[in-house]
């Protein structure tokens, strides 16, 4: 596949097939992204696989988390408290086109929780990744980390897998790094569920939308 095409046909996708990944086709997606560039090559990702009975672990006490009332407490903010345009805006259709695909009222708020705990069963995908960093790093190794990750999604593309970055398998960090046995000293900056699509599901088969490039580019010639 080559990498225009994989980067468009690269979706969020959250329903999976209940297929196996093998251990080789995982670590091929990963020897691809090592290659991505990082300042003064610094590499700062670790990166921790999880599947079987690992990974229905995790998801239990995730679920367990929520169920009790847990606030997400997540490492970081990913958002800002207070949302405004055009942000704002984008956010409200991306949930809006993700709750028509999976055909849920704007009111059934009972669907909208199912839904949004779906994250925590990783959607059915049979493999999670979760990306640290070394908390003494700074504010440029997290570009660092966004070209790794991005670069796993694409060479994922290449061995027919789909994926979904996913902040909210971040949001019991504590639960990760216990479960996991990872050091405090490391920061979860997400997870991403990682499998075989499953094609026919219609949230699969939605597409999300993007602004023009003349939207968010200025030229000085
Ligand atoms: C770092 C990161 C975290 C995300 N976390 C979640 C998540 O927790 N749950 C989810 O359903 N989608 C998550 N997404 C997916 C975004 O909603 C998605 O990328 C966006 O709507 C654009 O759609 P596309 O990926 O299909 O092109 C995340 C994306 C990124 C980059």
């Amino acid at each position: 596949m080559n990498v225009i095409e994989a980067m468009k046909n690269r979706i969020s996708t959250r329903a999976y097939l209940d297929r196996p990944v093998d251990k080789e086709t995982i670590t091929r997606v990963l020897e691809a992204a090592r290659w991505a560039p990082s300042g003064v090559n610094t590499q700062p990702w670790q990166v921790a696989v999880v599947q079987g009975d690992r990974l229905k672990q995790l998801s239990e006490a995730f679920l367990q988390r929520a169920s009790e009332g847990v606030k997400p407490h997540p490492d970081y903010d990913y958002y800002p408290g207070e949302w405004t345009d055009p942000y704002k805006k984008r956010r409200f259709q991306c949930g809006m086109d993700l709750y028509k695909a999976l055909d849920i009222g704007r009111d059934d708020k009972e669907k909208r929780r199912e839904a949004a705990l779906n994250n925590y069963r990783f959607f059915g995908a049979p493999v999670s990744l979760f990306f640290f960093m070394d908390k003494r790093m700074g504010k440029g190794s997290w570009l660092d980390m966004g070209m790794f990750i991005q670069s796993v999604m694409l060479a994922a593309r290449e061995y027919g897998l789909g994926s979904c970055p996913q902040a909210s398998t971040a949001d019991y960090p504590d639960v990760v790094r216990e479960k996991l046995g990872i050091s405090a000293e490391n920061l979860l900056l997400c997870g991403m569920a990682l499998g075989y699509a499953d094609e026919s599901h219609p949230v699969n088969r939605y597409r999300t939308v993007r602004e023009s490039v003349q939207a968010f580019t200025s030229w000085h010639e």
